[in-house]
């Protein structure tokens, strides 16, 4: 199994090139099912998740075709079967999302349950209840959650809490439904408005992606269509937190700057210069300390959940006193246990992180637990004293592309060991 081994201690300099968004590449990997001819997808990142959803839809029987710079063709309509196989979805959740393609596309789905996820419970219970208020029959049986439906049909639905791919799910199935369909309390993520657009390319009827309230006009079929992804936000973040956490400057390159609106407002509070281009953003924190930042996740606008623990390693070299609450998912503070192998302070409470800054953190061998919360294990990495190793970092590829390349590049002393 690979490690990354980092030396800390140098400040980083110099830009890097964000890749397309794994969470804007998995839905519209998906959604590809809702055409009836090729479609082509274009600023793909090459990422554990995409080659898991690749190879979920080849195992049903689509053509895919993998091209220069991971530009992808995915051909549907030679689908053998609608089945999601418990292997395939057990190594990512996010599975879950050919079910309401399947459905509509096909009237039928056969999909296993997400397993046990290691940053809380997170239910399916809304993507099910949303496609049986389209019309579909929905049980469980042996684990995997079988649907059926004949065309779907459009219904208002109002969703309980604010989740990303339940509001994709139900925005696919409803894109080939019979009349109109209103998601109430929408998911309003960046990663939904892309899908939006995609499944407009398609020749769907989606408005009102961006705000909760989300409108789709059912159409008949969808047409094949080339479309290039947007870039992650995500991925940006945790650069430009590896720039402040070394008191280096770094320039994240290939960006859309109105998605880090949350992420920036915390940055510049912690002491960071920020300087916005129209497809960049740089951060200089060369010669300071970073200060101490409060967060709290919530849906987007607000601050993401997927950036929490980046802010949790730049709160505990930093200058004071931070608060880091999580109120989206249970049980996502697993990096904080191993930062306190590395000399962190933190006292956690509940959905609370109390993170008292120290001047200095020591390497150590550490084990990342999930995607978040190996970046946080990097960052801190980066800037500890000696070497630190982490360990189980097919996590970070699951959502990195070319981390060690790219950091590299930045000026860190990183290397990937293998075994
Ligand atoms: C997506 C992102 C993930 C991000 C998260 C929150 C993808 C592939 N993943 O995950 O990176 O951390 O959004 O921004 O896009 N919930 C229910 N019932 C449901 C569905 C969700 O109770 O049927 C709850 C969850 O337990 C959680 C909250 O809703 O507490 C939000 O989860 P959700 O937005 O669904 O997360 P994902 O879509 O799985």
């Amino acid at each position: 199994m690979d490690s990354l081994k980092i030396t800390g201690g140098t400040p980083l300099e110099g830009e890097v090139r964000i890749s397309g968004a794994k969470n804007a590449t998995l839905p519209i990997l998906a959604a590809t099912l809702l055409a009836n001819g090729p479609v082509s997808i274009a600023n793909v990142p090459h990422l554990r998740d995409v080659t898991t959803i690749i190879e979920l839809l080849g195992h049903m029987g689509a053509a895919v075709t993998i091209g220069e710079r991971m530009r992808i063709e995915v051909n549907p309509t030679t689908l053998r079967h609608c089945r999601a196989p418990y292997e395939l979805v057990r190594t990512m959740r996010a599975s879950i999302l050919v079910l309401g393609p399947l459905l509509s596309r096909f009237g039928q789905a056969e999909v296993s349950l997400p397993g046990g996820c290691a940053i809380g419970s997170r239910p399916v219970d809304l993507h099910v209840a949303g496609l049986k208020a389209l019309g579909a029959d929905i049980h469980v049986e042996n684990g995997y959650i079988q649907a059926r439906a004949e065309r779907l049909r459009g219904a208002r639905l109002v969703l309980d809490t604010v989740t990303v791919t339940g509001t994709e799910n139900l925005m696919m199935a409803a894109a080939l439904a019979d009349g109109e369909t209103i998601i109430e309390n929408a998911a309003r993520e960046p990663e939904v408005v892309d899908l939006a657009a995609f499944l407009n390319a398609m020749g769907a009827g989606v408005t009102g992606a961006g705000t909760d309230t989300i409108v789709i006009a059912g159409v008949e079929a969808l047409h094949g269509t080339d479309y290039a992804v947007l870039p992650d936000r995500i991925e940006a973040g945790t650069y430009l937190v590896a720039g402040a956490i070394t008191s280096g400057l770094v320039r994240v390159k290939g960006v859309r700057p109105e998605h880090l609106d949350a992420v920036l407002i915390k940055l510049r509070a912690s002491g960071a210069d920020i300087v916005i281009g129209e497809d960049w953003i740089e951060l200089d924190m060369r010669g300071r300390r970073p200060r101490s930042v409060d967060v709290r996740t919530a849906p987007y606008p607000a601050f993401p959940t997927d950036m929490q623990a980046q802010f949790a390693a730049l709160n505990v070299i930093a200058d004071g006193v931070g608060t880091i609450v999580e109120t989206v998912f249970e049980n996502r503070f697993m990096h904080i246990l191993e930062l306190q192998r590395m000399g962190a302070n933190i006292r956690l409470q509940g959905n609370t992180a109390v993170i008292r800054g120290v001047d200095h953190l020591t390497g150590a061998p550490v084990m990342a637990t999930d995607l978040r919360a190996s970046a946080s294990l990097v960052l801190a990495g980066l800037v500890a004293e000696g070497d630190t190793t982490v360990r189980r970092i097919y996590h970070i590829d699951r959502g990195y592309e070319c981390i060690e390349e790219k950091l590299e590049l930045l000026g860190a002393r990183i290397e990937r060991v293998s075994g």
